[in-house]
């Protein structure tokens, strides 16, 4: 083992520190420190890597999320088609498949088959490619024989490692699932059903539709997840090859990717029975969603005999648990108003057991899906819980409906705000019907909250109850006046000792260094989410560019559509709005933009420069090294001219390294390139 300098050695341990708690946390699901720790650790290598760009590596964990959201996503041939699964969704037709395999494999009478049995993960499959145990490229499985190049998105998932634990030498496939832990999930949902925008039905699409994102921060800020669970068969592997799945999953475990550590050998077809049975009802305490179990045959030899169908392998199969429903009595439809002012009905249920949770409330939509299903008070409703997180109710049982004097009366929705008695009025989408009154303490509460929350301004402790005071009590209409609240104002609250006043304080005086990007997401403006309040934060500077930017400046942005630029100019144009605005600036809240989680501010260094990249980098794509030039203020261009200030070569290059040698341009090895984008003047 050749001795390390003790830079290197310093970066080394804080590496292997950040991976180390990067498992327990996104695949272990068991951290050992808290969020801020882990961040000062990334901080402490993000500034020792500063002092010495030479040593950075592509594996490094502050390499996850580099430059600008990308402009699309290139179409790639899976080598080996991804298939799909045969389902199953009873204990016969378990049985069913292991007497067809049984017989594929020509096994006498009663000689059972080993299985391995795994969660099946609710999510979206993905290959992964690694080369020399870097993580070289992502692709989703599209119609299974071809599917989309999402590196960039796929290296901002902190469960997966850029780099392997060993140097696993030449290219390995390995495939599993990209999903989207349930706190993570409803954190979203619930953000969004105060928008008033739609709700992702489960945590699949949840999932999906981030993975289709072009902007890796975003993806990195939803907190992924990935287990992996199919090594893609390589012609002659320079490891001794595994003769059962088993034995595979070891390996990947092993070479440090993430594995769900739930699966389990079974030595025939009733074992795996058993362990369907038992996580039917263990997997609800699960920080991530299963919809069922893979059966699958151990021995690799056995899977080969067995051989495919068109569309799936004849050696696995995949088990459905149930759908979870559940009847009981909707005692009442209520209405909640929005941050945005929406109002919209759920139901109040008499508690019923449901997917391993009480459940006393269910969605309601809208009220013309309250009229369309015909759900009244009074009935008794089928509960099913969507994706297994949020119930709803699916319909009434009309068989169960009382007659006569007691036949429930159909739901009229309000016409009136519930809490601010304004008339309601209908929003653009005609269905959803909005308290239009700015001063509605419903809204001023869900907005105080929303500015408030984690993604936001992170006030720790400024919650429900005490937000409810402060707008009850008239001490606070707006999130400016939150910066006016004294230590001594808060210990006259009820619940509040000194200690929690003085705590509170210091979260609110801190809050005001979050930067431009999360004041935009936190007041809250329609259609602007995370991403968007980033990419304008970003790209404007902070609200003196932002309010000088018009629609199409802001339109320009990639990720930013019309819908969004048109709501940000129409609440900046609001002189309410910039009432609300000057009054956060003089109170000191910072209004130019940071970029805590990403790379993008960097300095300028390329500005004005063109370059050509030829051949293929080692480390990093092609698209990224492009990206990591823009990000630098550069330009890169298809063809070499007298103007080209550098090409970048990487192996085999064509005859553009030919062409820059004969006009004198500069050529930078992978080395030098990366020298090139890390250094700053
Ligand atoms: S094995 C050829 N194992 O379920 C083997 N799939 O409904 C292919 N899935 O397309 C898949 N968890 O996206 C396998 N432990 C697991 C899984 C799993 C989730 C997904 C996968 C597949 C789909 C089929």
């Amino acid at each position: 083992m050749p001795t390390l300098d003790p830079t290197r050695r310093e970066l080394a341990t804080l590496r292997a520190a950040i991976r180390h708690h990067e498992e327990q946390y996104y695949v272990l699901h068991d951290p050992e420190i808290s969020d801020t720790e882990f961040d000062q650790l990334l901080r402490q290598l993000t500034a020792l890597e500063a002092e010495h760009p030479e040593l950075v590596t592509p594996d490094s964990p502050t390499q996850r999320v580099a430059g600008r959201p990308v402009d699309g996503f290139e179409t790639v041939d899976h080598q080996v088609p991804m298939l799909s699964l045969d389902n199953a969704y009873d204990e016969a037709e378990l049985t069913a498949f292991d007497e067809r395999v049984r017989k594929g494999l020509a096994l006498a009478g009663d000689e059972p088959v080993a299985y391995v049995a795994e969660l099946k993960i609710d999510g979206l499959s993905i290959a992964l490619h690694y080369r020399d145990g870097l993580l070289r490229r992502g692709v989703t499985r599209g119609d299974g024989v071809r599917g989309e190049d999402v590196t960039s998105n796929v290296r901002a998932i902190r469960g997966i490692p850029l780099g392997l634990r060993v140097a696993v030498p030449g290219d390995i496939e390995v495939r599993g699932e990209i999903f989207l832990p349930r706190s993570s999930f409803d954190k979203m949902n619930a953000s969004r059903l105060e928008a008033g925008e739609p709700t992702f039905a489960n945590p699949r699409n949840a999932a999906a539709g981030t993975m289709r994102t072009l902007d890796p921060a975003l993806v990195e800020r939803r907190q992924l997840g990935a287990y992996l669970y199919h090594l893609v068969e390589q012609t002659d592997p320079p490891w001794s090859r595994p003769q059962g799945h088993a034995e595979a999953l070891d390996l990947l475990v092993a070479w440090g990717l993430p594995v769900d550590r739930h699966w389990q050998r079974c030595r025939d077809i009733g074992e795996a029975i058993e362990y369907c049975r038992a996580w039917a009802d263990a997997r609800h305490a699960l920080p991530y969603g299963t919809d069922g179990v893979v059966i699958k045959v151990d021995r690799l030899s056995e899977r080969e005999r067995l051989g495919q169908t068109a569309k799936f392998p004849r050696w696995a199969m995949a088990f459905k648990f149930p759908a979870e429903q559940a009847t009981t009595r909707l005692l009442r439809i209520e209405v909640n108003v929005g941050r945005t002012g929406a109002v919209t009905p759920y139901a109040v249920l008499e508690p019923v057991q449901l997917a391993g949770t009480t459940v006393q409330m269910a969605t309601l939509h809208n009220a013309e899906d309250v009229a369309r299903k015909d759900v009244r008070a009074g009935d008794y409703v089928l509960v099913e819980k969507g994706g297994d997180i949020i119930p709803k109710v699916v319909k009434p049982i009309l068989g169960r409906r009382p007659t006569g004097d007691d036949e429930p009366r159909p739901f009229v929705m309000p016409t009136a705000c519930p809490a601010c008695e304004t008339p309601l009025e209908r929003g653009e989408e005609a269905v959803v019907w909005r308290c239009p009154n700015n001063q509605c303490p419903a809204k001023i509460r869900r907005g105080l909250l929303h500015f408030a929350g984690r993604r936001a301004m992170n006030i720790e402790g400024l919650g429900e109850s005490l937000v409810n005071q402060l707008v009850d009590t008239g001490l606070v209409t707006d999130a400016a006046d939150l910066y006016g609240l004294t230590t001594e104002v808060l210990t006259g609250l009820e619940r509040m000792g000194a200690k929690s006043a003085t705590n509170l304080m210091t979260e609110i005086e801190s809050s005001k260094d979050r930067g431009f990007a999360q004041v935009l997401f936190g007041l809250g403006v329609r259609h602007v989410g995370e991403g968007a309040a980033d990419l304008l934060a970003g790209r404007f500077g902070g609200l003196p560019g932002l309010l000088a930017a018009s629609v199409d400046d802001m339109e320009a942005i990639d990720g930013v559509g019309p819908v969004v630029a048109q709501s940000v100019r129409g609440f900046l144009d609001d002189p309410r709005n910039r009432r609300l605005l000057d009054r956060l600036t003089e109170v000191g809240v910072r209004m130019t933009a940071t970029r805590p989680h990403t790379v993008d501010a960097r300095e300028q260094t390329l500005s004005g420069q063109t370059f050509v990249i030829t051949g293929t980098l080692a480390t990093m794509s092609r698209e990224e090294a492009k990206r990591a030039i823009e990000a630098r203020g550069g330009k890169v261009v298809g063809s070499v001219s007298g103007k080209t200030h550098g090409v970048v070569v990487g192996a085999d290059p064509g005859s553009k390294l030919a062409k820059a040698e004969a006009l004198g341009v500069p050529t930078f090895d992978e080395a030098a390139f990366r020298q090139l984008i890390m250094a700053d003047r």
